[in-house]
């Protein structure tokens, strides 16, 4: 049983089904990606188990404690990184890390160690005297970050915290959470990259219009949408002889062609790779390159709801 258990919890507001009878579970240790894309209700179902606000309706146990009864049975195990960015732009990084350490009730030395050793986590610590306001987009979210570790929470949530930085702070922000995990910190990531959900999560559930449209491992998300990859074959000229002789081949679902590029859908599961670079070289085609595209979560998000992931 999880350490989180989410039960049937629902939020509108107004006409608005924000979360519409969604349940889930947590297990200890486990980092768990809610991806969706804008609207979904990611950011209402997080704030319902960080107790900002309260579901209409449903359950949630933390460590087997109601917890829309009995906030305080999870706020101090909680570390909550919001969407928004919560600091203060004319403080330093310092004191930013020392205004969020005493609202969790740090101070003195043990809130100067923890500002020490945060500081290092998150990659920041010869930029902790400058002023937050001078910070890039990627320092301010890292330093959003460290303001919900200081008080080594049990549990995190993150919610979409790579948002609009560069390529340098994103990939530091999602070792840190592979690195917090390590230890034995329990994750829950929001995002509507797939591929940081496919990078670090064990379980994902996929959320649109306040639902959890689907849950599982990326394996057996991917599992769902029949079981199919794409060959991608770079030519010098494409004609319609080649293609029909590829399309002969037994196992090929589909053929289409984007520029000079031929585009082959076949089943996963069957060999059918050689057979059409066999009739490539038999009719002497050279090929420049081959793209071999695994299925993913994008795939899987557009087969369930029609539509992509991304605006
Ligand atoms: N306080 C509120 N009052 C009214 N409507 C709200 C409120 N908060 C959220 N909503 C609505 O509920 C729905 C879900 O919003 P939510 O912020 O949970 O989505 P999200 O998945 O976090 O989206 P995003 O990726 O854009 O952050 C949206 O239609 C949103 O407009
Ligand atoms: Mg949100």
């Amino acid at each position: 049983m999880g350490i989180l258990q989410v039960r049937e919890i629902k939020k509108y507001f107004k006409q608005i089904k924000a979360v519409d009878n969604i349940s889930f579970d947590i297990n200890k240790g486990e980092i768990l990606g809610l991806l969706g894309p804008n609207g979904a209700g990611k950011s209402t179902t997080i704030s319902m188990i960080s107790t900002l606000i309260k579901p209409d309706s449903g359950t949630i146990l933390y460590q087997d404690k109601d917890i829309i009864k009995k906030p305080q049975a999870i706020q101090k195990k909680l570390g909550y990184v919001p969407q928004e960015i919560a600091l203060y732009p004319n403080l330093n990084g310092r004191e930013n890390l020392e205004f969020w350490g005493r609202a969790y009730g740090l101070n003195g030395k043990l809130l100067k160690q923890r500002i020490k050793e945060v500081s290092e986590i998150i990659g920041i610590t010869e930029r902790l005297g400058s002023k937050v306001d001078n910070y890039s987009g990627g320092m301010k979210r890292r330093l959003n970050i460290g303001a919900a570790l200081l008080h080594k929470p049990e549990l995190i949530i993150m919610d979409e915290p790579t948002v609009g930085i560069d390529p340098q702070s994103r990939k530091h922000i999602l070792d840190t959470v592979l690195a917090l995990n390590k230890e034995g910190m329990t994750v829950i990531y929001t995002s509507h990259y797939m591929e940081e959900v496919e990078y670090l999560c064990n379980t994902i559930c996929i959320m649109d219009n306040g639902k959890i449209i689907a849950k599982g491992t990326k394996e057996e998300l991917v599992g769902l949408i029949n079981d199919e990859k794409q060959i991608h074959i770079k030519i010098d000229t494409i004609n319609e002889t080649l293609l029909q002789s590829i399309k002969d081949i037994e196992d090929v679902n589909d053929v289409t062609t984007h520029e000079d590029t031929i585009v082959v859908k076949v089943q996963k599961s069957k060999q059918v790779f050689k057979r059409i670079i066999d009739v490539l070289s038999q009719t002497s085609t050279e090929i420049h390159a081959v793209d071999i595209k695994e299925p993913n979560l994008e795939a899987v998000f557009l087969h369930l709801t029609g539509k992509a992931l991304r605006d």
